[in-house]
């Protein structure tokens, strides 16, 4: 599996970067093949001038270890705007929408793909599916004092909805950005961007880790090894 992930990874920055981007660089176990990607290419000399903008905590410890500098989107240098951002998908539906969010850095990589002229997702096929957030619960980062509105007004629209826990430490994920995340598992099918509407206006809700309408280039990998774009359907 971490083969086709490397693969993916390297196939997307190999045809989609160039000197002197500004690049967001996405969080997760198959985006961060790009970033070695990125290191690689910036120390043989193939690639010169990026500017890079890290979509959390991880990745930028990842580019630290790398040796590669982040910026913030503020930074003059970025200025608010990417040429590209490549990242991971826990969901891709047939039109390009994601579920993203498995690794808690979905506020930061939806600004990201927000503000990027190129948008790049990288998964394995098990990625796709026929309908968002109901084998995936979907992600939503929720400020922490919002927790049981949010929580409630989850399950008032039929949703089973947890607070993430850490992994060895007690108590809570803390994202970031100093939120909580609330994982939503939707029984029925629901369409994606009115869903997202919904999610949006209760108060509390910081984002939700539905991409809706991003119309990525999205890069599909096979156990065979072989990669392949995804054709989006209307
Ligand atoms: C993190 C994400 C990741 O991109 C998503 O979870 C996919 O990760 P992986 O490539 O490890 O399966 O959205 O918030």
């Amino acid at each position: 599996m971490s083969e086709i992930k490397k693969l993916l990874g390297f196939h997307a920055v190999d045809h989609n970067v160039e000197s002197g981007m500004r690049i967001g660089l996405g969080t997760g176990s198959t985006a961060v093949w790009a970033v070695k990607r990125v290191a690689e290419h910036l120390s043989e000399g193939k690639l010169s001038n990026l500017t890079l903008f890290a979509t959390s905590s991880q990745t930028e410890a990842a580019c630290d270890e790398l040796g590669l500098s982040t910026y913030s989107l503020n930074d003059p240098r970025i200025a608010g705007v990417l040429d590209l951002t490549i990242d991971g998908a826990d969901e891709i539906d047939p039109a390009g929408n994601l579920t993203k969010g498995g690794g808690g850095a979905l506020l930061r990589e939806k600004i990201a793909a927000y503000c990027s002229r190129r948008y790049v997702i990288v998964g394995d096929d098990s990625k796709l599916v026929q309908s968002l957030g109901v084998s995936f619960a979907l992600p939503l980062e929720v400020v922490p004092l919002a927790r049981r509105v949010v929580l409630e007004a989850l399950r008032g629209m039929g949703a089973e909805a947890t607070v993430r826990e850490a992994v060895r430490k007690m108590g809570h994920v803390i994202t970031d950005n100093g939120n909580i995340i609330i994982d939503a598992r939707f029984r029925e099918q629901h369409d994606p961007g009115e869903l997202e509407r919904r999610l949006d206006s209760i108060p509390g809700v910081v984002e939700t880790g539905l991409f809706v309408g991003m119309k990525p280039v999205v890069y599909l990998g096979a156990g065979d090894g072989s990669i392949r774009e995804l054709q989006l359907s209307e």
